[in-house]
């Protein structure tokens, strides 16, 4: 059986993984950022020590830094074992083994907990959820969101994968998604209608290659424009 899970799953990826994913330059990097369900992803810690300007939004930050660490290790063998039982799917050059994924996960959990209640303080970690986002038209220049939209087509319908990306690009000039995949490393059910409706309301798309790949076949991001003018 293909890999499945119920629920959207808070397991946080690194820096290094999200600039492989979304091919982040560093001029990219300058940019304004909005890193959209990052859950416990160690992204925002990171680029903010590098001097960066993000900004993380997710439902789980209206938890505890102590709730969020229990709820990610409540799900840590459900995970590991899912993906043990179905390792042909993925590829292992990045990481050597299940238990290595384990290893990789826990410690941007831990790079994200350290960072969380100052960030909070200082406004990067924001509690909210698609497909609405407390933020005025615009307020960032590039907006990720990794590993929820697509991902969980089975859980999130077509008309929630739809509002939640025209939400980002009503916050963001440039909106990148990355994979492109089910869970099941299957092509999302949603992509294909989800672009002919965002090209007929006039929403340049384009699919590009990145250098990741975990998921077998998952090494595309969608990159989502705003219309030009007129449109
Ligand atoms: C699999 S995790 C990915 C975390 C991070 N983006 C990464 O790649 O490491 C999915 C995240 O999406 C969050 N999430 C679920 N529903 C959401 C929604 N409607 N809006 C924003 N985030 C959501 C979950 O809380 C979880 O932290």
């Amino acid at each position: 059986m293909a890999f499945s899970l119920e629920t959207v799953v808070p397991w946080g990826r690194s820096f290094a993984e999200y600039q492989a994913m979304f091919n982040l330059t560093p001029s990219d990097l300058q940019k304004s950022i909005l890193g959209c369900g990052d859950g416990p992803a160690a992204f925002n810690s990171t680029l903010t020590q590098q001097g960066g300007r993000v900004i993380s939004v997710d439902p789980i930050y209206q938890f505890t830094a102590a709730a969020i660490r229990d709820r990610v290790t409540a799900t840590y063998d459900e995970v590991i074992a899912k993906v043990r039982q179905n390792q042909a799917e993925f590829l292992w050059d990045r990481f050597q083994s299940p238990e290595h994924l384990g290893q990789a996960r826990m410690a941007a959990m831990e790079t994200f907990l350290a960072d969380f209640e100052a960030g909070q303080a200082q406004g990067r970690y924001v509690t909210a959820r698609l497909p609405e986002l407390p933020f005025s038209d615009r307020r960032f220049d590039l907006a990720l969101c990794s590993h929820l939209l697509f991902l969980y087509s089975p859980q999130l319908n077509y008309d929630f994968h739809l509002a939640a990306l025209q939400e980002l690009c009503r916050v963001a000039t440039e909106v990148r998604i990355f994979p492109l995949l089910e869970l099941g490393s299957q092509p999302s059910r949603h992509l294909d209608t989800v672009l002919t409706t965002l090209n007929r309301q006039g929403y340049p798309t384009r699919i590009e290659h990145v250098a990741y790949e975990f998921q077998r076949g998952g090494n595309e991001m969608l990159v989502v424009s705003q219309p030009k003018d007129g449109q």
